[in-house]
């Protein structure tokens, strides 16, 4: 399957996926038809560049949301994805983005997305002094983490007494469970166009 990986920032999920299409879970099942940012500086897009993936950026600073989604989709399609991935890709899309791709985008949320939607979700189990919280990887749909889950996993944040502790392990579960979710989600997705083809 394709996968157009899309981020805003650092890109450490992305650098997961793109690894694990390498020698991980989804060797043989995906790859990368593109890295997108809406942030042409992101420092995760130059990464992805230096490991060889195609990259695209299209500022979304100062458009209208709708006319943005609708530029970003059309651009995205030219590299014919399966499947969205977001990773750290900092806005909630417009039905003009989400319909080309409906059913086919995911996203990675650090908590669980019953609980806890949108940003700071990591200082949001710090300040509460949880002690665990779960990674969501869901699909994405029109609300702000409201999607249906695919797979959630809890981090253990007993005796983590600092923010960066408590986000480190949390995301060493994140570069672990969205490849492997998405390797399942391929699987089943590659089953269901093969039994499509043979009726
Ligand atoms: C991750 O915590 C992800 O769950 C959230 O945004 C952060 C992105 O980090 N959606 P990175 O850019 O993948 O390192």
């Amino acid at each position: 399957a394709r996968l157009a990986i899309l981020l805003s920032g650092r890109g450490s999920n992305m650098l997961a996926v793109v690894r694990a299409t390498q020698t991980g879970p989804l060797r043989d099942l995906a790859e990368v038809a593109v890295v997108f940012s809406n942030k042409p500086d992101a420092p995760g897009l130059e990464a992805a560049g230096a490991l060889g993936c195609p990259t695209a950026a299209l500022p979304s600073q100062g458009r209208k949301r709708a006319e943005f989604d609708a530029e970003a989709a059309a651009l995205l399609q030219q590299y014919r994805p399966d499947f969205v991935v977001l990773a750290g890709y900092m806005r909630i899309l417009s039905p003009a983005f989400i319909q080309p791709f409906a059913g086919r985008i995911i996203n990675i949320h650090p908590a669980d997305t019953h609980q806890h939607q949108g940003l700071h979700a990591y200082e949001w189990a710090f300040d509460n002094h949880l002690p665990a919280t779960k990674i969501t990887v869901h699909l994405v749909d029109e609300g702000l983490d409201t999607g249906r889950i695919l797979a959630q996993q809890t981090v253990d944040l007993r005796g983590a007494d600092t923010l960066d502790e408590v986000e480190r392990r949390g995301l060493a579960v994140e570069h672990e469970l969205y490849a492997e979710t998405l390797a399942e989600l391929i699987k089943n997705y590659e089953l269901k166009i093969k039994n499509e083809l043979t009726g």
